[in-house]
């Protein structure tokens, strides 16, 4: 072998071991951000299944996604109600969907026909067991703040700034 040759294949030697390095790097790196879905329910598996009846009700899915699931036809940008209970209170939700005019509460930036509904006039039963249900959705402490500022982004339109 001619000495250039030994240096480009010393060159080509360098080049796959740091290539190779990287990619090892990238796979231990993402292992590691690999933490799982952050959100879960605190709920009873019966305060889920009314839930569930009162979500179908009242439309809920219209508008807003939970457990990624959102209607086709989705196209309101409410927020995603996952984590939602580590942000609020079981009485503020109670509060909130009690309220006759709820964007007195939570400011809107939609036409009213995208706004949320007033619950004021459903069954005070259906309220609790929303209100209930909604406290008992949290998400893990390493995704709060993503969470915030998600909520954020979709009640303003403008960009989250801690
Ligand atoms: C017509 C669409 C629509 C429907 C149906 C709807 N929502 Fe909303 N909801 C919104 C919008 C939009 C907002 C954001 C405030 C606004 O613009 O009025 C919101 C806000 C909320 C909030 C407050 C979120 C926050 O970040 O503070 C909660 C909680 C909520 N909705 C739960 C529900 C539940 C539970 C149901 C079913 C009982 C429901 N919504 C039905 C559109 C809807």
């Amino acid at each position: 072998m001619k000495k250039g040759e030994v240096g480009i294949l010393a060159v080509i030697g360098v080049v796959v071991v740091v290539a190779a390095s990287i990619k090892g790097y990238n796979i231990t790196s993402q292992k590691e951000e690999d933490k799982g879905i952050p959100y879960y329910s605190t709920a009873t598996q019966e305060l889920s299944k009314q839930a569930r009846v009162l979500f179908d009700k009242y439309n809920c899915h219209a508008c807003h996604s939970l457990w990624t699931k959102r209607s086709v036809m989705q196209s309101v940008p409410a927020p995603a109600l996952d984590g939602m209970g580590s942000l609020k209170s079981e009485e503020w939700f109670l509060q909130y969907f009690s309220a006759d005019n709820p964007q007195a509460i939570v400011p809107t930036r939609l036409k009213k026909e995208y706004q949320m509904p007033s619950l004021a006039d459903a069954p005070k039963e259906d309220r609790i067991i929303l209100a209930k249900y909604m406290a008992s959705l949290k998400v893990e402490d390493w995704y709060l703040e993503e969470t915030k500022k998600r909520e954020y982004e979709k009640l303003t339109g403008q960009e989250y700034s801690p």
